[in-house]
């Protein structure tokens, strides 16, 4: 089971001089098919500590594993490589291309990549379908509400069969019933397709996903 790990991570950033230290040792570990959730406050740290996992920012300190390997040696295209097959993203705000369809923008990751013909398409009518989106495969995101963006987003995140999933304040913008919606949907790939997800979020809803959120204060986990 493949095992993504951070261990003991340091993230400062400079701000016009003045230090900011975003993350002062945070390690965690989360197996292939399992769920962590983290919460805190505005500016505690959660999605710098994405950035790093992910491999978008290199920490000053730590490292970051997969499977053993460690990332943050990885060259800047053998990390995009590694990012690729491996991780799919939501972000709060789903970032669903406005002037394609629903089917096209979940299909865009696999045709970046490459790939081309009946297959992909398949492919991503399933994906829709397992996120109650048949309907709405033709539609534009302007025609979607909010959950149906969403949860396009994670269904765009899936179409390259990702190991591990990592969402930012995924639901931030839904109603309860559409979050609730998307925190079942996770869970259900969680133990159903094995697939990983770090998720931050504050939700109440994110009760959903049936696991205790770690708290991160200030760069650091609390109790
Ligand atoms: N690119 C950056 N440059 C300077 N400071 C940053 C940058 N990104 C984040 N920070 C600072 O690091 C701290 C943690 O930010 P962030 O990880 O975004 O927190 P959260 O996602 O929990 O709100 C904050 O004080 C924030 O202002
Ligand atoms: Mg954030």
């Amino acid at each position: 089971m493949p095992v993504l790990e951070a261990r003991d991570i340091h993230k400062k950033y400079d701000l016009k001089g003045r230090e900011i230290n975003a993350l002062k040792g945070v390690s965690l570990t989360v197996a292939a098919g399992e769920i962590l959730l983290i919460n805190g406050r505005s500016g505690a740290g959660k999605t710098s500590l994405l950035h790093v996992i992910a491999g978008l920012e290199p920490p000053d300190e730590g490292e970051v594993r997969y499977d053993g390997k460690i990332l943050n040696r990885m060259s800047q295209e053998a990390l995009a490589a590694w990012r690729g097959a491996h991780l799919g993203f939501v972000f709060q705000s789903n970032n669903l291309l406005h002037h394609l369809d629903l089917r096209q923008n979940v299909m865009l990751p696999l045709i970046y990549s490459g790939y081309r013909g009946d297959e992909i398409e398949k492919r991503a009518d399933e994906i829709l379908a397992f996120m109650g989106l048949k309907e709405r495969a033709n539609h534009r995101p302007d025609e979607l509400s909010g959950g149906e963006r969403q949860r396009g987003a994670l269904a765009r995140a899936l179409i390259c069969s990702p190991v591990f999933i990592l969402a930012d304040e995924p639901t931030a913008e839904l109603d309860e019933q559409n979050a609730s919606l998307f925190y079942n949907l996770a869970a259900r790939l969680a133990s159903e397709s094995g697939i990983g997800f770090i998720i931050v979020s504050h939700d109440p809803m994110a009760a959903y996903l049936g696991v205790k959120p770690m708290r991160l204060e200030a760069g650091r986990w609390i109790e």
